[in-house]
C-alpha cells in the first residue's frame, strides 16, 4: 500500500484555477456546493491528487478516470487493479493505493476533544486506555484511536453501518498511552517527513464480535498537527511507503500530462 501525503493551504486556491477542467462536470458540481473557500479547495485539491496518483500507477492524463460509487458510496475505478481511498481535513490531504487490496485512510486534526466523544464512539478497551493516559497525552491517542476507526471503516466501504463500538485499535497504543514519549508534539510547523521519528508506526485492530480482524494499520503524526492513519484489508504482506506531495509540482505534473494527452502524436 503506497500512502500519499499532501499539506495544502488555502491561500494557494488560486493556482488551482487553470486545471478545473480536469475534472469531471459531476465534480465541479459538488464542488460549487461547498461555500466555505477552503472547502472548495480542500475538495478540489483532493480531486486531482486521486486523478494525479492514479495516472502516475495506470498512465493516461488525470481526466481520463472514471469513478463510480461502490457499497456505501465508496469510489472506486471500475475495471481497475486499483484500490484507493481519500481523506481531507483542515490543510492536509492523504491518499492511499494498492493493487486488489481495500484501503483505507483517515487525516485529522490534532486538538483537545470532550471525553463524552469517547464514550459515545469509542470500544470500551479504547475508553480504558484513553482515560487512563496523562492528560498531555490525550488529544493525541484520542487522535490516533480516532483515525485508526475511520480508516479501517473506510477501507471496509460500510460507512456508519459498521458499529463504532465493534472492533477496538487498543491493542497497539500502550505505549503511546504510558507517556507519549518520542511522539512528536502537535502543533504547526515544518515536520520533516524524512525524520525516522515521523515514520509509520504499526497498528492492530481487533474484532470485539469475531476472533480476529485480518488486516494491515498504521499511523503516524504527519508533524503538521494532524495524525494520518492508513488500513489494508489484507493479510497480505504490505509495503508502506509514504510520499510527501508538494502542491505546486502536483499541479505543475498534472499540467504537463494533460498537454501531453493533447499533443497529436509524431
Ligand atoms: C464519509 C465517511 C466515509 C468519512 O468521512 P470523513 O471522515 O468526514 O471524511 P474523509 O475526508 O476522511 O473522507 C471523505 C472521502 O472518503 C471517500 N468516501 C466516501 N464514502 C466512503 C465510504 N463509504 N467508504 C470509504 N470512503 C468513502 C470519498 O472519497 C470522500 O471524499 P470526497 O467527499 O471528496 O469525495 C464516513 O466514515 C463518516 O461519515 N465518518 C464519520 C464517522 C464518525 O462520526 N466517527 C466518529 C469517530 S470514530
Amino acid at each position: 500500500m503506497h500512502v500519499w501525503s499532501l499539506p495544502a493551504r488555502v491561500e494557494a486556491a488560486d493556482r488551482l484555477a487553470p486545471l478545473l477542467g480536469v475534472l469531471r462536470p459531476e465534480e465541479l458540481e459538488r464542488r460549487a456546493r461547498f461555500v466555505p473557500p477552503a472547502k472548495r479547495f480542500e475538495f478540489a485539491v483532493g480531486k486531482l491528487l486521486t486523478r494525479w496518483v492514479l495516472s502516475r500507477y495506470g498512465g493516461g492524463a488525470p481526466s481520463s478516470w472514471r469513478f463510480s460509487s461502490g457499497a456505501a458510496g465508496k469510489p472506486v475505478v471500475p475495471g481497475q487493479p486499483f484500490r484507493f481511498n481519500l481523506s481531507h481535513t483542515a490543510g492536509q490531504l492523504a491518499l492511499v493505493v494498492a493493487r486488489e487490496i481495500e484501503v483505507g485512510v483517515d487525516v485529522e486534526t490534532i486538538e483537545p476533544r470532550d471525553p463524552e466523544l469517547a464514550r459515545r464512539f469509542f470500544a470500551r478497551p479504547e475508553v480504558e486506555l484513553l482515560e487512563s493516559a496523562p492528560g498531555a497525552v490525550r488529544p493525541l491517542l484520542f487522535t490516533i484511536i480516532w483515525t485508526l476507526k475511520e480508516a479501517w471503516i473506510k477501507a471496509c466501504g460500510g460507512g456508519l453501518s459498521i458499529p463504532l463500538d465493534s472492533f477496538s485499535v487498543a491493542d497497539g497504543l500502550v505505549r503511546v498511552a504510558a507517556s507519549g514519549v518520542g511522539v512528536p508534539t502537535a502543533g504547526p510547523g515544518p515536520g520533516p517527513w524524512s525524520d525516522p521519528r515521523y515514520g509509520p508506526r504499526p497498528a492492530t485492530v481487533r474484532s470485539l464480535l469475531a476472533e480476529e480482524s485480518p488486516c494491515a494499520a498504521v499511523w503516524w503524526p504527519t508533524g503538521f498537527g494532524h495524525v494520518l492513519a492508513a488500513v489494508a484489508l489484507g493479510q497480505l504482506p504490505v509495503a508502506w511507503i509514504h510520499r510527501g506531495v508538494e502542491l505546486t509540482g502536483m499541479l505543475h505534473s498534472i499540467q504537463q500530462l494533460e498537454s501531453e494527452r493533447r499533443s497529436p502524436g509524431l
